[in-house]
């Protein structure tokens, strides 16, 4: 029998730019896996349209949405039920569409856990984290981060009031300071290291901290590509334990978008092993 595309539940991702997503592909291989019928858009919205075209997707029947950069934040103002995890981030990458309202959640703490804990097998109770960058992918987890216990959470950033502005933010929930790259302290080296800057995006590779890698230090980074990002390329040559990069987050904060909206929970390895994989 033909599907009647009409009835066939509507989901998306909007940013600016968006045609690099993945998420159309990641979306459709857990829909296929869990025999969920729905259809995953790319939509390519710039920040004047923003509320303009989420409105438009709800009238339309839409169901959910992905928000991605550069709107995280700004998609607050307009939903109605804010989850504990987004109000901590100030920001949401998951819309809901129900009953007339719309709720909000991010997904990014959680898939970067679900990745370093889960997948990788990163111990972060009592581990001293570093986190290089304070925009809004840093804002994102900081707050799941500090609840797996670390012993200490830096943020260092090029722009040091940045930085600060997020130890602001989250001090009440533990151990976290700020500095610059350049005042990161050298005589313990770091158990694991976030990139959370953008640099690689634009090909640059900032002044790393090269004294806070050891061969007991796991890189992260948020960012990733087909080729080594610029700073797994980095934290390698400085002699990192590991060094990888954030496909693996990808694909989680994916699945919990999927569980949020669906009910189910996709098995996210043979997704990330195909994705990662494929141009
Ligand atoms: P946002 O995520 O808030 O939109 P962004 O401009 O994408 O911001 O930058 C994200 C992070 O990457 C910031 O911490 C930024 O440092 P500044 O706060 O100093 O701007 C960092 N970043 C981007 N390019 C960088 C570079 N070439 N060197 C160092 N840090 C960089």
């Amino acid at each position: 029998m033909a599907t009647d595309t009409a009835t066939i539940d509507r989901y998306g991702v909007m940013g600016h730019p968006v045609s690099h997503s993945r998420s159309p592909i990641i979306h459709r291989l857990f829909a296929a896996q869990t025999a969920q019928v729905l259809q995953y858009e790319l939509l390519q919205v710039s920040p004047d349209k923003l509320e303009q075209a989420i409105r438009q997707f709800q009238r339309t029947g839409g169901r959910g949405l992905n928000i991605t950069v550069p709107h995280k934040r700004e998609v607050c103002r307009f939903v109605d039920q804010m989850s504990a995890r987004a109000r901590a981030a100030g920001a949401t990458n998951t819309l809901t569409f129900q009953d007339g309202e719309i709720a909000g959640d991010n997904t990014d703490g959680i898939g970067l856990l679900r990745d370093l804990v889960v997948n990788l097998g990163v111990n972060l109770e009592g581990a001293d984290v570093l986190i290089l960058g304070a925009g809004g992918a840093t804002r994102g987890i900081v707050s799941p981060l500090l609840e797996m216990q670390p012993k200490s959470l830096l943020i260092a950033n090029r722009t040091l009031d940045k930085a600060q502005a997020l130890v602001e933010r989250f001090e009440d929930l533990g151990h976290v300071s700020a500095c610059r790259f350049n005042a990161v302290p050298v005589a313990e080296p770091f158990d694991l290291i976030i990139n959370a800057t953008s640099a690689g995006f634009r090909g640059e590779t900032p002044p790393y901290p090269q004294a806070a890698v050891s061969k007991k230090t796991f890189c992260y980074d948020l960012s990733y590509g087909f080729k080594p990002t610029p700073f797994s390329v980095w934290a390698r040559e400085n002699g990192a334990a590991r060094s990888v990069m954030g496909w693996g987050m990808l694909v989680e904060q994916a699945a919990e978008s999927f569980h949020i909206w669906r009910g189910v929970r996709p098995d996210t390895a043979p997704v990330l092993k195909q994705i990662s994989i494929t141009a």
